[in-house]
């Protein structure tokens, strides 16, 4: 019996009791939760990508059938409507048989339009949870995603059962896969697109099953912090790569990113300088400790790397405080991760919902939340050479940069080192430095 099955059965009883509480406590007979519906492009008849509502995916790993239901009170086995139409220009699901379907009264749906008649008949105290709000005025739901359940779900979200670490730890194994092979495919000569095709084909994952587009840089692009172009065009200099690839297990993501040298030189220390830094971010985990502190004194770990390196000059305080580390590293230290890649839960500081906000000189920062056990987030530190966010430097503060060594510095264009931890109570477990990537 794969591991997977025993945890499971503890994951769902988790999410009958999260159920079961929310909505004794704000007094609904339960939560009806829709995968979702195809999204049709524009004057065409093709369907873009179908994306499952990720509420949907928590209970049950189907990622590609749209028109499904689970009917959850918490207290009764879960019914799940499971959409099985007659068609012969589509691929037709087959009836689940997986080590999850002993735990719902499956029903088969041929008709999407005929849910109701599976529905309860009285829908008026059920909470719709899903993106089609106009079907669920239709079905007559009163209540769609009541921002009470929504609250206390993604609160909870951050606290992952041993069966979501479990697929959290198969993604990040997956991906590390992909990124050796990737690594490979860079020193061996590869364009952007070649090793992108090696990635998928070596974690035999297309396009749309990963959790979010790959980003594969070459040289300066990798200051391109959301790169998602694939040139096919091979630089006539290799200096540098960045990639920031995924993969899914289950539903769950992995979130990983490397940046490699082409050479050995002063790009290649300052990859090493930030991945020690990196692993020392991570080893200041730990439950109790404020997400947004951590965030912080990254910030003053990379302006003390800035004046190793002669990036910038002055000392740590007047780099953070001018702004110059946020001008090369302008974006957030990590998130939560889990059935998203930005996992919901970030910033809920309670099940109320209520919300911590990113600091404001630190717009970008994703997660707010003090660290507890069982939590799993990125810690992605980053130093790129962006040309438009340096020239938008106070006088002042370009008087801290070293304009000569971002000079040598730009062509190679930034780097990101990006791991997936989960938090216990006694350790840090960092699933991408264990299973095996450097
Ligand atoms: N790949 C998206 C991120 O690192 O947040
Ligand atoms: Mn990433
Ligand atoms: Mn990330």
């Amino acid at each position: 019996m794969d591991q997977l099955d025993s945890l499971y059965h503890v994951h769902i009883a988790e999410l009958n009791r999260r159920v079961a509480e929310v909505t004794r406590r704000e007094n609904f007979a339960g939560v009806v939760i829709h995968s979702g519906q195809p999204h049709r492009q524009f004057l065409d008849d093709m369907n873009y990508p179908f994306k499952v509502n990720p509420h949907f995916k928590a209970w049950l790993p189907i990622l590609d059938n749209p028109n499904c239901w689970i009917i959850a009170n918490g207290v009764d086995k879960p019914i799940l409507v499971f959409y099985r139409p007659v068609d012969f220009w589509h691929k037709v699901s087959d009836v689940p048989d997986a080590f999850w379907t002993a735990h719902f009264d499956i029903k088969l749906l041929t008709k999407a339009d005929k849910i109701a008649e599976f529905l309860p008949k009285d829908l008026s105290n059920w909470a719709y949870i899903g993106e089609h709000l106009d079907v669920a005025d239709v079905l007559e739901f009163k209540s769609r995603n009541p921002d009470a359940v929504m609250n206390y779900l993604h609160y909870h979200r951050a606290d992952k059962t041993q069966y979501e670490l479990e697929c959290l730890r198969r993604a990040n194994k997956i991906a590390v896969r992909g990124h050796k092979a990737a690594k490979s495919a860079f020193f061996n000569g590869g364009s952007e697109f070649e090793i992108q095709q090696h990635y998928l084909a070596e974690i035999s994952q297309g396009e749309n099953e990963m959790p979010y587009g790959n980003i594969i840089a070459l040289n300066q692009n990798a200051a391109i912090l959301h790169y998602m172009t694939l040139a096919h065009v091979k630089p006539k200099q290799r200096l540098s790569f960045l990639i920031d690839a995924g993969a899914s297990y289950h539903g769950y993501a992995a979130d990983i990113t490397r940046t490699y040298a082409f050479e050995k030189n002063r790009f290649s220390e300052l990859i090493a300088a930030l991945n020690l830094q990196q692993l020392a971010i991570v080893d200041a985990m730990k439950p109790g400790v404020k997400y947004t502190d951590l965030h912080i004194m990254t910030h003053e770990r990379i302006a003390q790397l800035l004046i190793d390196f002669e990036l910038a000059h002055s000392d740590v305080a007047a780099l953070v405080d001018s702004g110059v580390t946020r001008a090369f590293f302008p974006h957030g230290l990590g998130h939560m991760l889990g059935l998203q890649v930005h996992d919901m839960g970030g910033y809920s500081h309670d099940e109320r919902g209520t919300h911590i906000p990113a600091p404001e000189n630190h717009p970008f920062l994703r997660c707010t939340r003090t660290l507890a056990a069982n939590q799993v987030l990125t810690i992605e530190p980053g130093i790129y050479i962006i040309d438009t966010l340096l020239n938008d430097l106070s006088d002042n503060a370009k008087q801290l940069v070293n304009w000569q060594t971002v000079d040598v510095m730009r062509p190679f264009g930034g780097i990101r080192i990006e791991d997936n931890v989960i938090v216990h109570s006694d350790r840090n477990e960092n699933m991408t430095r264990e299973l095996g990537l450097d």
